[in-house]
């Protein structure tokens, strides 16, 4: 089922000074980072603008067989990742703040067990503020949890209402203390345009937000996703003008407060970037287990993707098996997409990547995408450095143009 791990000699062979031709097989003489993604798909509700894939919980969560679904996850992908160390664990949702403590140690104790987790490793979990208990949280950072995700989402009663959250203000307040007494690193998930939102009002969201100094901020835009409620049924938004308009102002007050934006829609203090998320735009590989879970993992002659079963309930099921049917989709990423996979990621970033990542992370010639690269620098989208791939900011206004560069 698995792809077999071989080491391709191809790398050492190859006459110096020969380039691997555009479409060439990629060749790795080193293997990025790696981090793990843990999805939990529960929630209390579904959210009318989500389109993760999370479940409205209708019973308990059967923690049992899902720790068991998860650990039999694992141990399938190990032979994919062998003697790799892990830099970093996101334990995403859905709520994954939904499990007992009891669940999340147990949890942890079987990473630690089965992979070669570095002992600084970045331990976030993601929580909904309406789920949030004192005492279970000083137990979760006792786990190994050393950064928590927030999904504060707004501070107003009435957006929090619209979007159909189950916490209110006070509750995300409250949540915020809890999340900073029990760990170092805390992010908040805000998101801006909410339905009937004013440009005060999301000003007045963000300086709540400021007001309690966590390291990092997450800013989203609410996109209307298809497929959900909303999609359904629109709620009225704020137009184009103002949402751009709420850009700037959190461009602005960001900045004045001492949070750098550092990709499209987080905003860090110094030292409390996401080493998880950084690991993705920087084109790390990690390895996704759960339900609906994505990986992306180097190997010497080849990158690959791997997807999951969604539901959660085949998932479990399938997994348990042992046999490799819970794996959704696993296919090696052919040579000419890299680029624009590589790009998609790492042009999110504010200050873009060192043009030598592209052969170390992708195996290819930077002239495979030079080219796209000529497109976009002549369009002024791209900073002309040859030592760095940065979007202008031009480019950064129109991000979709300069990925879509390097499509072809
Ligand atoms: C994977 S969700 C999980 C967080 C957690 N379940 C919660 O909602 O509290 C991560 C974040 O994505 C953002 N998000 C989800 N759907 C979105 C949408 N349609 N538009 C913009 N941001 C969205 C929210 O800020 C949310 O906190
Ligand atoms: S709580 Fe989070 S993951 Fe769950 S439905 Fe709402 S936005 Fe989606």
């Amino acid at each position: 089922m698995h792809p077999t791990f071989s080491i391709v000699p191809e790398a050492k062979t190859r006459k110096p000074g020969v380039i691997p031709r555009v479409g060439s097989k990629s060749v790795l003489t080193s293997l990025p980072p790696l981090s793990l993604y843990v999805h939990v798909p529960w929630c209390v509700r579904k959210c009318p603008y989500c389109d993760f894939n999370s479940h409205e919980l209708k019973n308990e969560i059967p923690e049992q067989e899902y720790l068991a679904a998860l650990q039999a996850d694992l141990e399938q992908a190990l032979p994919l990742v062998w003697g790799r160390q892990v830099v970093s664990i996101f334990i995403g949702g859905g709520t994954p703040s939904l499990l007992s403590a009891r669940a999340m140690d147990a949890m942890l104790a079987m990473f630690r067990a089965c992979l070669n987790v570095l002992p600084d490793a970045e331990v976030t979990m993601e929580a909904n503020p309406g789920t949030v208990e004192a005492a279970r949280f000083a137990d979760y950072a006792a786990s190994g949890v050393n950064r928590i995700s927030l999904g504060v989402q707004s501070f107003d009663d009435q957006a929090l209402k619209a979007l159909g959250r189950i916490h209110d203000g006070r509750q995300a307040c409250d949540a915020i203390e809890i999340a900073q007494r029990s760990v170092a690193r805390v992010n908040l998930d805000l998101m801006y345009a909410l339905p009937g939102q004013s440009i005060d009002a999301c000003a007045e969201d963000l300086r709540q937000a400021m007001s309690f100094q966590t390291g990092h901020l997450s800013l989203y835009h609410l996109t209307l996703e298809p497929n959900t409620v909303f999609a359904k049924y629109p709620p009225a938004v704020p137009d184009d003008d103002t949402s751009a308009a709420m850009q700037d102002l959190i461009t602005q007050a960001t900045g004045a407060g001492g949070w750098e934006q550092y990709e499209v829609s987080a905003y860090a203090r110094a030292g409390q970037r996401c080493l998880h998320n950084l690991n993705y735009w920087e084109f790390g590989d990690y390895l996704g287990i759960g339900p609906g879970a994505h990986g992306k993992l180097s190997f010497h002659d080849k990158i690959m993707r791997q997807a999951k079963l969604k539901h959660p309930a085949s998932w479990m099921e399938k997994a348990v098996r042992r046999d490799g049917s819970h794996v959704a989709e696993e296919r090696v990423i052919a040579p000419e997409e890299l680029g624009f996979e590589f790009m998609l990621n790492a042009l999110r970033l504010k200050a873009g990547v060192a043009a030598g990542s592209f052969p170390e992370r992708t195996g290819l010639s930077v002239l495979a995408i030079t080219p796209a690269v000529k497109r976009a620098v002549a369009r002024g989208l791209l900073d002309p450095y040859p030592s760095r791939f940065q979007a202008t900011d031009l480019g950064w206004r129109f991000l979709n143009d300069l990925q879509a560069e390097f499509l072809e």
